[in-house]
């Protein structure tokens, strides 16, 4: 190494150049100067940083293009949940969203405007300024660590511009990709011939989800922000527009489209001149995000156990185009139900190619009287499976109908009709190969046991060796039996097993969850666990019992009496439990605290504010409501209560001071 005398000033011109020869090489597959060339200068940049670790900053290319990340993404567990936002689909709904606002809670309301990208969210935190963590939504409670991949991201800042930087700061935002960067690698993908991205903001989750920074970087993803989660009160921002001027003045990318709104015209007129910009703009938004601005009045108006009710997203039309059905196949589902889908003339709806749209069931096709050789025309919303909308009788010439099939297109299983139901099932649950992969792609899935590393390639690819009949065999392949399989190196089977080991220590709901009883989704098993202590429990329960719990009604206290009275569900079931797992009950006990529980919240609090104590309500199960009723169980009353308390006292709500409330947790 030279023996020159390193300045601070040499180390940044030396810094700034190789952030710009990795964008060129990274970014643009253009490079400009030889690999050897680049390996030289990074090698002097972490020669001067080692000598002078004072140097370093966290946005130097040692720092951000690190490592790959061993052995899957570290689990997070928010400080704050990352809720969902609420959806208006027309006019209508969203009028009774502006409506409700200003007639139960102020005449005038200003509210904030902003696209709503097409991405995925991430919450950023930020410790005396410096990123420390990048977590995914995930389930809105627990995300995974992606700091790595975050980090590559240009235009995100690692050290916040500000000399008086908040001691924390937590934001949320959204993570997205260029239109012509999906096109890109797209391209790349097909030439290489391999499956390509369905749209940008699957490319966007794929790369955020995948374990190699330097991937990510190449792939140029975008970041902006679009709120605070949590913030050192010192700061005085009361409005979401003043934190958004604030972000972007200490250096984070907000979008310039955002607009204060003051009346009801002011957000439509908003909505059309958006609508007509979209088809310019070089990423794809999907709506309009309208929030309140004030956070006095966003606390007044509440949450429900999802969304914030101060916030709606108003969702742009679908795209409809015409074209003619060809042909119909059928498609077996994962509890074996046939769906009828239309095999269409290729067409471009919104820029997007479509060749097949769903029928949904038979009764929908006999509706709306489609069959085959039909002019139809064919709908998309959003990431949303096409499906036909109507027939363009006045097209119709020869035409044959369409009738379900006699026997299973994968199979060959007698098809039979659930009766009542517009439901036709292939019965063979144990050897119907669409029906097992996607059972096992259920099990894997991140809402499930969460096992990364099992795509359906590799399912069908486990399925066809025998090396899996169902989803229980998972937990007993070893790395001799997948290295053997085509497209398995070495690191992708030891990922892998790690993976399937880490997920061996399920909460109870997503357990549950994962066996894929029918109808049993995510919400159904979350009430299930918290009304049964244990899984035998859960699997001895009579029908009666089931259908008394509040939210299971009696087709769904069916379905989970049939699953478990078949022997084939409690063999699974016990292998997997020989294989060491064990499921984990102590979470849906702390759940099961103040689950179902409703909630009034009023006044203000010593130790923590009204919307912290909301937060803990809901994360632990209960609701939280605006007003009191009847069905109110507790008031948690502050200082300066005002009408509620009077009221609570009048219909006879229990009480709760700031100190009782926590004593009951
Ligand atoms: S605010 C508590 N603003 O939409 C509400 N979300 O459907 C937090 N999104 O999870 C969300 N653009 O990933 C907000 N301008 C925007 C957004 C936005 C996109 C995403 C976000 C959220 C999802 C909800």
């Amino acid at each position: 190494m030279s023996q020159k005398k390193i300045t601070k000033k040499y180390y940044q011109i030396l810094k700034k150049k190789i952030q710009m020869f990795s964008k060129q090489y990274y970014t643009y597959d253009s490079p400009t100067i030889s690999d050897h060339e680049f390996d030289e200068l990074y090698k002097e940049l972490k020669f001067i940083e080692e000598e002078n670790p004072s140097f370093i900053s966290s946005d130097s290319p040692t720092q951000v293009i690190g490592s790959k990340i061993r052995g899957g993404f570290k689990k997070v567990r928010h400080t704050k949940p990352m809720m969902s936002l609420n959806n208006a689909s027309n006019i209508d709904e969203f009028n009774s969203f502006y409506e409700k606002i200003i007639t139960e809670f102020s005449k005038k309301v200003v509210m904030y405007a902003e696209p709503k990208f097409d991405g995925l969210a991430i919450a950023l935190t930020y410790n005396n300024g410096v990123l420390l963590s990048a977590v995914t939504r995930g389930d809105g409670n627990e995300g995974e660590d992606v700091t790595s991949n975050i980090k590559t991201i240009q235009g995100l800042p690692l050290k916040l511009l500000t000399e008086k930087t908040p001691k924390r700061l937590v934001v949320a935002a959204e993570v997205y990709s260029l239109i012509t960067d999906f096109q890109r690698i797209n391209e790349t993908l097909k030439k290489s011939k391999m499956k390509k991205f369905a749209n940008p903001r699957n490319f966007a989750a794929g790369t955020v989800r995948q374990l190699d920074p330097v991937v990510a970087f190449k792939r140029n993803l975008q970041i902006y922000i679009h709120g605070v989660i949590d913030i050192d009160s010192h700061l005085s921002l009361p409005t979401h527009s003043e934190s958004m001027a604030y972000l972007s003045k200490i250096g984070f990318p907000t979008c310039n489209l955002n607009k204060k709104i003051n009346d009801i015209n002011e957000a439509i007129n908003y909505f059309d001149d958006i609508s007509n910009k979209r088809v310019k703009l070089p990423y794809e938004i999907d709506g309009i995000v309208y929030k309140v601005n004030s956070y006095e009045l966003r606390d007044l108006i509440g949450y429900t156990s999802k969304a914030p009710k101060w916030s709606i997203a108003f969702k742009f039309p679908s795209q409809i185009s015409q074209t003619k059905i060809v042909d119909v196949t059928f498609q077996v589902g994962r509890t074996g139900t046939l769906t009828p889908v239309a095999e269409l003339e290729p067409l471009s709806i919104g820029g997007v190619n479509v060749t097949r749209a769903t029928l949904h069931n038979l009764d929908d096709i006999r509706k709306k009287d489609i069959r085959i050789n039909d002019y139809v025309y064919v709908k998309r919303a959003g990431d949303v499976i096409p499906e036909v909308e109507k027939v363009n009788l006045s097209k119709r010439e020869k035409t044959t109908e369409i009738s379900m099939p006699m026997k299973c297109p994968a199979c060959g299983e007698t098809i039979i009709k659930i009766s009542n139901q517009s439901i036709y099932k292939c019965p063979n649950e144990s050897s119907c190969k669409p029906q097992i992969v996607q059972s096992i792609g259920h099990f894997a899935s991140r809402k499930a046991m969460n096992i990364s590393g099992l795509g359906e390639n590799i399912i069908i690819t486990l399925v066809d060796s025998a090396l899996v009949k169902n989803y229980s065999d998972l937990y007993y392949l070893t790395y001799d039996h997948l290295i053997k399989l085509d497209r398995m190196a070495r690191t992708s089977v030891n990922n892998l097993i790690d993976s399937i080991n880490k997920s061996k220590q399920p909460n109870f709901d997503k357990f549950i969850y994962s066996l894929g009883i029918r109808e049993v989704g995510l919400s159904t098993a979350r009430v299930l666990s918290q009304n049964f202590n244990t899984l035998d429990e859960l699997m001895n329960a009579k029908r009666e019992f089931l259908e008394s719990i509040k939210d299971i009604g009696p087709i769904v206290a069916d379905n989970i009496t049939n699953f478990f009275s078949m022997s084939s569900n409690v063999k699974k079931i016990k292998k997997l439990i020989s294989s060491g797992i064990e499921v984990n009950y102590l979470e849906h006990l702390a759940n099961k605290l103040l689950s179902n529980r409703s909630f009034v919240v009023t006044g203000s609090f010593n130790k923590i504010s009204r919307r912290e104590i909301e937060e803990i309500i809901i994360s632990n199960g209960g609701k939280v409501s605006s007003s009191i009723s009847k069905k109110t169980e507790f008031l948690v009353c502050g200082e300066k209560p005002g009408s509620k308390l009077d009221k609570a006292k009048k219909i006879g709500t229990k009480i709760l001071t700031e100190e009782e409330f926590f004593k009951i947790l």
